[in-house]
């Protein structure tokens, strides 16, 4: 049966208004005072326009470890998570739902990357290697002259507990859901992925042992949360370079999919990649001025480690661009084979624009449910404009200016001025405006 972007859908026993959603994009919140204050702004405007279900940010769940980026706010210590109450209650207000992120970076964590981080692990003795499911192609135990902490089959067992921790915390806090950084080089990825995972033990060798943490993780999470809301994002590494030969193909990746809903996993979201942590997560324009901006440079080298590996690591940025073009609704062909062989939900994202593509994707079976992620940097109240109009294209223009800024700690907003200006110009004709808006 065909279905319209207004037609309710059920996740895990939840009922959703329609079928957009707003993807996790980092808050860059931290765990600071301001962090509730921090994270309503950025998040209820999207309720505001009526957007289906929230994903917020990855949450790391453990505090000074898998961080992949500054300020992400840790979901480890219960207190500061019940208080994060004021989030899902803000956008509960408009009658919207959301669901908590969860995740580790593994080998993606500022200890790898983070010259400033390093250099503050080393001058207060704290923790400096990365907990990873292993070394990989490599075949080494550093990265980077990085000693890397490769996980013991208990650690494992231990982490999946954590993150079942910070589940429970998240869904007492007021939470709807648990969706799992499955994607984006997270720790999850890397176990799955036969790029990094060179495990001996149940956690590697065939598609089915890298998969199982996924399976211990949902099992350490039910144990916490009962039937509540679970989802994840499940990369195929089919973006990666050809000369990586290891890699997850579009059949592991649809294989996966087909396995987390047997473990019990209530939605899918596929995305392609490369096993890296690069531009085929955002397909888009390489952000030149944002790397050039002058305000944010010493945070870029200190980010980097010095002024010469912020040229390096902006030039290898612009090499990733060069391959990973915008390209509209990039995960529609890995969407729509999944959705052949699970029954439960799958969500899109990557490229979704405007909205004739939305209707066509979920009018033809891709997907379930249809997610965007930068536009709503651009446009927070976006769905009342995708709902309202069918005629609708979000305002964003794929030109990632908003990204390299984050690695500095700096908010997630948009930073285009033609696009804030347009941006103006709805908000004065009333666009973002919806008929229960008090
Ligand atoms: C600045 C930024 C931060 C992101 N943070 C997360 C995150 O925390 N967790 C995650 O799963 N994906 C994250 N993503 C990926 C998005 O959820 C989404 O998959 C990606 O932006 C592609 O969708 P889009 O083309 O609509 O932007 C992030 C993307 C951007 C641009
Ligand atoms: S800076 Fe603005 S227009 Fe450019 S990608 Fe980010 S949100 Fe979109």
């Amino acid at each position: 049966m065909s279905v319209t972007l207004e037609d309710p859908i059920e996740i895990g026993g939840l009922e959703l208004d329609n079928r957009l959603y707003r993807a996790p994009l980092l808050e860059h919140a931290g765990n600071g005072e301001d962090a509730v204050e921090i994270m309503v702004n950025e998040l209820e405007p999207s309720a505001e326009g009526g957007v289906g279900l929230i994903m917020q940010g990855a949450m790391p769940v453990r505090s000074g470890e898998g961080c992949a980026a500054p300020r992400m706010t840790f979901a480890d210590d219960p207190e500061f998570v019940h208080g994060l109450s004021p989030v899902p209650e803000a956008v509960h207000r408009h009658g919207g739902h959301i669901f908590a992120q969860l995740g580790h970076g593994g080998i993606r964590s500022l200890e790898t990357w983070h010259g400033g981080y390093r250099q503050r692990c080393r001058t207060t003795d704290s923790r400096q290697s990365p907990s990873c499911p292993g070394s990989g192609r490599w075949r080494t135990d550093s990265a980077d002259g990085v000693r890397l902490n490769v996980l013991s089959t208990e650690e494992v067992y231990e982490l999946a507990d954590d993150i079942g921790q910070s589940a429970r915390y998240a869904i007492e806090a007021g939470y709807d859901g648990i969706h799992i950084a499955g994607a984006t080089m997270s720790i999850f990825q890397q176990f799955a992925s036969p790029f990094y995972n060179n495990r001996d033990d149940e956690f590697g060798g065939s598609l089915s042992g890298r998969t199982r943490f996924f399976e211990v993780v949902h099992d350490a999470i039910r144990a916490e949360i009962g039937d509540r809301p679970l989802t994840t994002k499940v990369p195929a590494e089919t973006e990666a370079p050809w000369w990586i030969r290891s890699h997850l193909s579009l059949a592991d990746g649809i294989e996966i999919c087909r396995m987390l809903e047997e473990f019990g996993y209530d939605a899918v979201v596929p995305v392609t990649e490369t096993p890296f942590w690069d531009q085929s997560i955002i397909k888009g324009e390489f952000p030149e001025r944002a790397w050039e901006d002058e305000q944010f440079e010493d945070g870029y080298a200190e980010a980097f480690g010095g002024e010469l590996r912020y040229r390096v690591v902006k030039a290898a940025a612009k090499f990733s661009a060069t391959g990973n073009e915008f390209e509209p609704g990039w995960n529609e062909e890995f969407c729509r084979r999944v959705r052949a062989h699970v029954d439960i939900p799958v969500l899109q994202v990557g490229g979704i624009r405007d909205r004739e593509q939305i209707d066509r994707l979920l009018g033809s079976g891709a997907c379930d449910m249809v997610g965007m992620g930068r536009p709503f940097y651009a446009e927070p109240r976006l769905a009342a404009r995708i709902l309202e109009d069918d005629t609708s294209e979000v305002l964003c223009e794929n030109c990632n200016n908003c990204i390299p800024p984050q690695v500095t700690g700096a908010t997630g907003i948009c930073r285009t001025p033609e696009v804030l200006r347009q941006r103006g110009e709805q908000k004065k004709a009333g666009a973002y405006e919806r008929d229960n808006d008090p």
